[in-house]
């Protein structure tokens, strides 16, 4: 992908079978991506964030699409616009998205330029329909307007986009970025759901809510009781309440034996997740 950088405009191409094949995968299986790292080898240069959050960033979209009934066919699309949003970066100037927030409003008018040379850049790659385009050049418009470049309203947006706004929301700010302690995945959710009817599509983000696991597999996490264990389950559908592998007690000890607790079961109602240990 850097490698198109510095390029004019007109000559930048992208390969997009390889992003396709990780869409088809992801769709496929729908395995926990969201819920674990997910396999990125041979897929452009993900070296730093920028890559690697509409990766992510997509797994929730998917989550959200799986959610809202979408059939597979539309899973792919959805997830093709949400892996490459943010492709027009190759065409902004490093010192532009060095250390910017793109969630935050001073986003310049140059980095604002993303989303259309995002759109341009995949349609002179190949052959990619229509909703996935409009979708990439429409994910920093906002429900209530105020998003960028049109400032398009509720269902003008494509609902690709009011999807991928929540999602690429919610995961940069649960995200360790410039400046900034990340949310932790309440507050984050908390976040979507004081915008929603505002930034957000008010019904998405009700299925966002149904669908998003707070603590993914691998997370280290603090109970209210003082252990400390690994998330080994997300637990999809019981927000907040993943099974989780104690590994350390309540006085820091390490346990000889780990034990799972699935804290979606009545029987620990009472424990609560309540630091995640490893942002
Ligand atoms: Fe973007």
């Amino acid at each position: 992908v850097d490698s198109n950088r510095g390029k004019k405009l007109e000559y930048v191409k992208i390969d997009l079978t390889q992003a396709d094949r990780l869409i088809k995968e992801m769709a496929q299986g729908f395995y926990s991506v969201f819920m674990g790292e997910i396999d990125m080898a041979g897929c452009v240069s993900m070296g730093n964030y920028d890559y690697i959050h509409p990766v992510k960033a997509t797994a929730l979209s998917l989550l959200i699409g799986k959610e809202a009934g979408y059939a597979k066919a539309d899973l792919v699309k959805l997830g093709m616009a949400s892996l490459l949003q943010n492709i027009g970066y190759i065409m902004v100037p490093k010192n532009v998205l060095a250390g910017l927030d793109p969630s935050s409003e001073d986003a310049s008018p140059q980095f604002r330029k993303h989303p259309e040379l995002g759109r341009q850049i995949v349609l002179q790659s190949g052959d990619v329909d229509a909703n996935v385009t409009e979708a990439i050049v429409q994910h920093h418009e906002r429900w209530d307007g105020s998003g960028y470049p049109k400032g398009l309203k509720g269902e003008e947006i494509s609902r690709y986009a009011r999807i991928m706004a929540i999602a690429g929301t919610y995961h940069e700010l649960v995200s360790q970025r410039p400046k900034q302690q990340p949310f932790s995945p309440p507050e984050a959710a908390e976040y979507v759901a004081a915008y929603s009817g505002e930034l957000f599509d008010p019904e998405l983000a009700q299925i966002f809510f149904r669908s998003i696991p707070f603590y993914s597999k691998g997370r280290t996490v603090k109970l209210s009781d003082g252990e400390v264990g690994i998330v080994v389950d997300a637990n999809v559908g019981h927000i907040g309440r993943p099974l989780v592998r104690i590994c350390y007690d309540r006085y820091e000890e390490e346990v000889e034996t780990p034990y799972d607790i699935d804290l979606s079961s009545p029987e620990y109602q009472n424990r609560m997740i309540v630091q995640i240990l490893d942002y």
